[in-house]
């Protein structure tokens, strides 16, 4: 008796240990990708794990009146962010700040943003779906 009391025991920490392994897996800082290594952040940028309800809340102030799809079908220029990989945002929002990437509307923009708010707001539009504008 005491022994499958013991096994139920065992049992119950390891299903307990996979389903934690399972939810640390998901890594939102898109520090592996080559796209962050190329931006020697620091390490607590590096590590930082975006959070996607936070980017909403930012992209809905700040961001939806020239990227929202009312403005995409009028402007041709400006780009859909929606879809688009989360550590390729995050490098165009980081190399604008730095005057690396040369665009005065979002250089702007980009200025106003924390490296931890741009992760955020890269992370949420890349889990976004494109709507077809041609609509
Ligand atoms: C006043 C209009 C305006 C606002 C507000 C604005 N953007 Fe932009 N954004 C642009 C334009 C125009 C471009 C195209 C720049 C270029 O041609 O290089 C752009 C480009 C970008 C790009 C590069 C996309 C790509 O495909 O390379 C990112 C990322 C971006 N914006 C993120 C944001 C975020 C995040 C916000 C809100 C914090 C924001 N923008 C607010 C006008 C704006």
């Amino acid at each position: 008796m005491q022994h499958s009391i013991l096994k139920i025991a065992c049992c119950s920490t390891l299903l307990t240990g996979l389903v934690i392994s399972n939810v640390q897996a998901a890594d939102n800082s898109f520090k592996e990708t080559l796209a962050l290594k190329e931006l020697a952040l620091e390490s607590d940028l590096l590590n930082y794990q975006a959070d996607a309800s936070k980017g909403e809340v930012l992209a809905n102030q700040r961001c939806v009146a020239c990227h929202g799809d009312a403005m995409l079908k009028m402007m041709s220029t400006y780009p859909n962010l929606k879809g688009q990989k989360g550590a390729y945002l995050f490098k165009q929002l980081v190399q604008f700040k730095r005057g690396e990437r040369i665009n005065p509307i979002m250089q702007g923009q980009a200025s106003m943003l924390s490296e931890t708010e741009m992760k955020d707001v890269a992370l949420y539009y890349s889990q976004q779906t494109a709507v077809d504008l041609s609509q």
